[in-house]
């Protein structure tokens, strides 16, 4: 039997990793697995529980402990924790920067690590994140890496949290875009860096549909050149 492919989008935030993967996994039918949404979980549950984010040991029994569900509901995607949905709440800007704060923490990483290997190894997966070339699955068959100019990211996130009805500043946007990238990109442990393999795509004066059909010729010329499967053959 031939194995579908494990494809890796990494980027900064803001970049269209979230909408793309979940076009990208539509279309061919692959599972989208969001892990910056699970390090959103790990963050809120904090909080929630009263963890102290500097407490590292804490936070790791806590990762442990977590229920974490994806859900396609009405071709909506939705994140459960513990069984509650908590898709708007993990995305605010509070939850965000709070979310850095604790995927730099090595034990949270290694633990979230477990999970997305898990949940990858399959194959027939879009995962999104920072470090899914690099370091939870190196050997993807496709890796593309987003990247965008700071205030248009910022103008998109801004954009999508008014769509739900939030409040917004672009420039307090752009500071918070910036520091994160600052953060994501300086730590230690599993830093946001473009795999030497990976595709780099510039999606700032793209649209969503340019940067899928960009995509999905990496994914092809891969199927191509490896003869890897898009679907599941039977022997
Ligand atoms: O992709 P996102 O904006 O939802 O990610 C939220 C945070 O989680 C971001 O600060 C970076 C971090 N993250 C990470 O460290 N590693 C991943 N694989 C995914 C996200």
């Amino acid at each position: 039997m031939q194995k579908k492919m494990i494809i890796a989008i990494d980027g900064p935030s803001g970049v269209g990793k979230s909408t793309l993967s979940r076009l990208l996994a539509h279309r061919l039918n692959y599972v989208n697995i969001d892990t910056g949404a699970m390090y959103r979980c790990v963050a809120l549950a904090a909080r929630r529980r009263g963890v102290d984010l500097t407490d590292e040991e804490a936070l790791v029994r806590l990762c442990r402990g977590l229920r974490l569900e994806f859900l396609r509901n009405d071709g909506q995607e939705r994140v459960l924790l513990d069984g509650e949905d908590v898709t708007e709440a993990i995305r605010t800007p509070e939850n965000s920067m709070r979310t850095s704060q604790v995927s730099a923490l090595p034990g949270v990483r290694r633990a979230m690590l477990t999970l997305q290997r898990q949940m990858g190894a399959g194959g027939g997966v879009v995962l999104e994140g920072r470090d899914i070339g690099t370091v939870v699955f190196p050997e993807a068959e496709v890796k593309i890496f987003l990247q965008a100019d700071p205030v248009e990211r910022a103008r998109r996130r801004c954009a999508e949290l008014q769509a739900k009805g939030l409040e917004v500043n672009l420039d307090q946007t752009v500071a918070d875009v910036m520091a994160r990238d600052a953060a994501d990109s300086s730590r230690e442990h599993a830093p946001l860096v473009q795999a030497e393999d990976a595709v780099a795509i510039d999606t700032t004066h793209l649209n969503i549909e340019q940067v899928l059909e960009r995509i999905l010729a990496v994914v092809q010329g891969q199927v191509e050149r490896s003869g890897t499967a898009l679907e599941r053959t039977v022997p």
